[in-house]
């Protein structure tokens, strides 16, 4: 099987799982924390990221904080709570949007965060900049003419990682001197050297600051992949991982 087709698959697999689950919760535990999930948003219960890992994102010396795809928003609120002043939280899908402020309002830190419509940094004003960029983008590179503009399509799959790409290139120019990028990323099928390849492209220097290897990918994460394909130790596609990346702008 290609590869791109491999990506495909797993991502038909985990949108199968993770949005039609008749148990799907409209409230979940992360973080030793209550959130609201609505439908047809991304749902960290399932795969949590890096969120579990947040307190490796200095906050503390941040004043301002974007987070590109918030979804749930949980990011954003963490963010809030630990003293940063401004949050924005941008999603494409207007649920996300929705979802981000309920979650901004059930922590009480409505007041800091604000969540945008956005497709990747449209609605960023021109004089916004930030000391801290975060995303948890989609992260299949499905092929391109297999991937359409619905929801979940746009959550899982970044065909070529054009979206990608943009995050990296584009959030460059809205950062402050001091600012960083930050992803939640794993290449499916392990190939360790795409981030360094784009963050070399797109102008950073790249610290892994967590790094998760397959044997300890949560549970339903897991299960979404086909195990036939995934294989066990020395299979064809066992070298996946998942990591939380800081990127400095050169
Ligand atoms: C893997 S989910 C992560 C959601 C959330 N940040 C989390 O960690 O739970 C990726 C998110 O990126 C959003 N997204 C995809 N393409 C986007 C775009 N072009 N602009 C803004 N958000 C986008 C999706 O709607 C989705 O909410």
């Amino acid at each position: 099987m290609e590869t791109r087709d491999f990506e495909l698959l797993i991502g038909q697999n985990i949108i199968d799982k993770y949005h039609s689950d008749s148990g799907r919760p409209d409230v979940f535990e992360l973080v030793g924390l209550e959130w609201d999930l609505l439908d047809d948003v991304w749902p960290p219960s399932y795969s949590p990221g890096g969120e579990l890992f947040a307190d490796l994102i200095p906050f503390a010396s941040m004043s301002s904080f974007l987070e590109m795809g918030c979804g749930t928003g949980i990011m954003s609120v963490l963010a809030a709570r630990a003293g940063v002043e401004r949050v924005i939280g941008l999603d494409i899908n207007p649920a996300a949007v929705r979802n981000t402020g309920m979650n901004a309002e059930r922590h009480g830190v409505a007041d800091r965060v604000t969540a945008r419509e956005s497709d990747l940094y449209s609605a960023v004003g021109p004089d916004e900049r930030f000391d801290g960029l975060y995303w948890n983008p989609p992260f299949l590179n499905a092929p391109e003419d297999r991937v359409d503009t619905s929801i979940w399509h746009e959550t899982m799959f970044d065909p070529e990682y054009a979206k990608m790409r943009r995050f990296l290139s584009e959030g460059r120019e809205l950062l402050t001197t001091r600012g960083r990028a930050y992803l939640w990323f794993g290449e499916a099928l392990g190939n360790p050297a795409l981030v360094g390849d784009l963050a070399e492209e797109t102008g950073y220097e790249l610290d892994v600051l967590k790094k998760i290897e397959m044997s300890e990918i949560p549970d339903a994460l897991a299960d979404a992949f086909p195990a036939d394909l995934v294989g066990g130790e020395g299979g064809q596609h066992a070298a996946w991982h998942l990591h939380l990346l800081e990127l400095s702008p050169r």
